[in-house]
């Protein structure tokens, strides 16, 4: 067990995390340079705790444990102990380096020194350190204390201690561990694009309507949210910038390319449920929307059918399941690492390569080739991996 724990920056990741850590039985030092954003998380923290003794999840001793065993602090200085920092500060690679050179000179030379990163290279990051062998990524989803799953992110320069008391430690943490490749998006960032990508080309296309393709998602599906109420949820202009970053990361590779809709609807400033307005009118349900040509969030049934919903949830799905196989053909991570991020970290129902066993392997390679054939994109090329799978007529488990 690690005993000792920093986390930098007490915004939403830092106080989630530290909530985390503190449950654990760890003794954690949370960082700011703002006071305020201190005061803010010891607030929040007293308010999601009493809201657990209402719900008989903890009691008061086990609630004023947790709070003594965060310390609030404004001097980086007092993360000396530290066996393991956290830093969950502004998504600024010049800013995090600043951070982690001055860190670096407290610590002990074996600490283990984390980024919650969601987009950064965990490589740059650790060539900030003069032992980056001790530098991982640790990445939490939001909010922290409630999504069950971490990826752990070793970068060429980590060694193996490093990432073995890492995972031991969040595993302790009892969240559910995926250990990914130093690569855009790590798993659930980069496999989750075609949920938003290819929903939104089946929007520009003019095959349906936001709430018809939301609808068939859940409905054949049985995904809690459909896409385009997901991507209202999180923030046009956040899922937006992620698609970018990844798109670029992948030196333009057509099948993570952002949608014209997304970022005019970014621009627009219809953001999502924090606006009132994104594809959806959160303040007037039943508002007309000439662009999204919505009328309100009903599901338009001229031109659906249970078939066309089912071809709608199909295209998505196989898109997705050949992200995943892609994701496993390039060892990002184990075939059990990608079905858990996906449903412990965006809370799919099924495991994507599970799905596609369950579909049958061929099923994915030959909807995928129809797409190929169709659109003559290499958006739609089947993965390596699905098609030698179905040569061999192997599954994923
Ligand atoms: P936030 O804006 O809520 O909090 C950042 C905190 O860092 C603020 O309290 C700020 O005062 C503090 N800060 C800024 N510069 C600092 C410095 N030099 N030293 C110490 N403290 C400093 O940000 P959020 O959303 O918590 O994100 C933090 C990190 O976590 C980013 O790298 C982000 O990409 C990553 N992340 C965010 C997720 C999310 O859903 N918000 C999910 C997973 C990762």
């Amino acid at each position: 067990m690690i005993k000792n724990i920093g986390i930098i920056g007490a915004g939403t990741m830092g106080s989630g995390i530290a909530q985390v850590a503190a449950t654990a039985g760890c003794k954690v030092s949370l960082f700011d340079v703002h006071e305020k954003a201190l005061d803010k998380a010891k607030a929040a923290l007293e308010k999601i705790l009493n809201r657990l003794i209402e719900k008989g999840r903890i009691d008061a001793d086990e609630k004023d444990r947790i709070e003594k065993n965060i310390h609030y602090v404004t001097k980086l200085e007092a993360l000396a102990d530290a066996q393991l920092t956290i830093e969950a500060i502004v998504e600024n690679l010049e800013v995090k380096k600043k951070v982690f050179q001055e860190l670096e000179t407290h610590v002990s030379d074996t600490a283990i020194i984390a980024s919650n990163t969601s987009s950064l290279s965990i490589a740059s990051i650790a060539a900030s350190l003069k032992r980056p062998e001790r530098c991982i990524g640790i990445h939490f989803f939001n909010p922290a204390p409630l999504m069950k799953l971490v990826e752990v992110v070793p970068a060429v320069q980590t060694n193996t201690t490093t990432l073995e008391l890492s995972v031991a430690e969040i595993t302790r943490w009892k969240k559910v561990v995926a250990v990914a490749k130093d690569t855009p998006g790590f798993i659930v960032n980069r496999v989750a694009r075609p949920f938003y990508g290819e929903a939104l080309r089946i929007y520009e296309e003019g095959v349906a309507n936001f709430a018809t393709i939301d609808d068939a998602m859940k409905t054949q599906g049985g995904f809690r949210m459909g896409p385009f109420e997901l991507m209202d949820f999180i923030g046009n202009d956040v899922n937006y910038v992620v698609t970018e970053t990844v798109f670029h990361a992948f030196y333009e590779d057509p099948r993570y390319k952002p949608s014209f809709t997304q970022q005019r609807y970014s621009q627009a400033g219809y953001l999502g449920r924090k606006t009132g307005k994104g594809y959806y009118d959160y303040t007037n349900p039943k508002a007309d929307n000439a662009f999204g040509n919505l009328k309100g969030a009903e599901v338009v049934m001229a031109n659906t059918s249970e078939y066309h919903a089912e071809k709608i949830f199909e295209r998505i799905l196989v898109m997705l399941i050949n992200e995943a196989a892609d994701a496993l053909f390039w060892n990002i991570a184990s075939a059990q690492d990608i079905d858990n991020a996906m449903t412990k970290g965006v809370n799919y129902p099924k495991g994507l390569l599970a799905w596609a066993d369950q579909k049958g392997i061929s099923w994915c390679v030959h909807a995928m080739d129809r797409l190929y054939d169709e659109y003559r994109e290499d958006r739609y090329r089947c993965s390596p991996l699905l098609r030698r799978m179905h040569q061999k007529k192997q599954t994923f488990y």
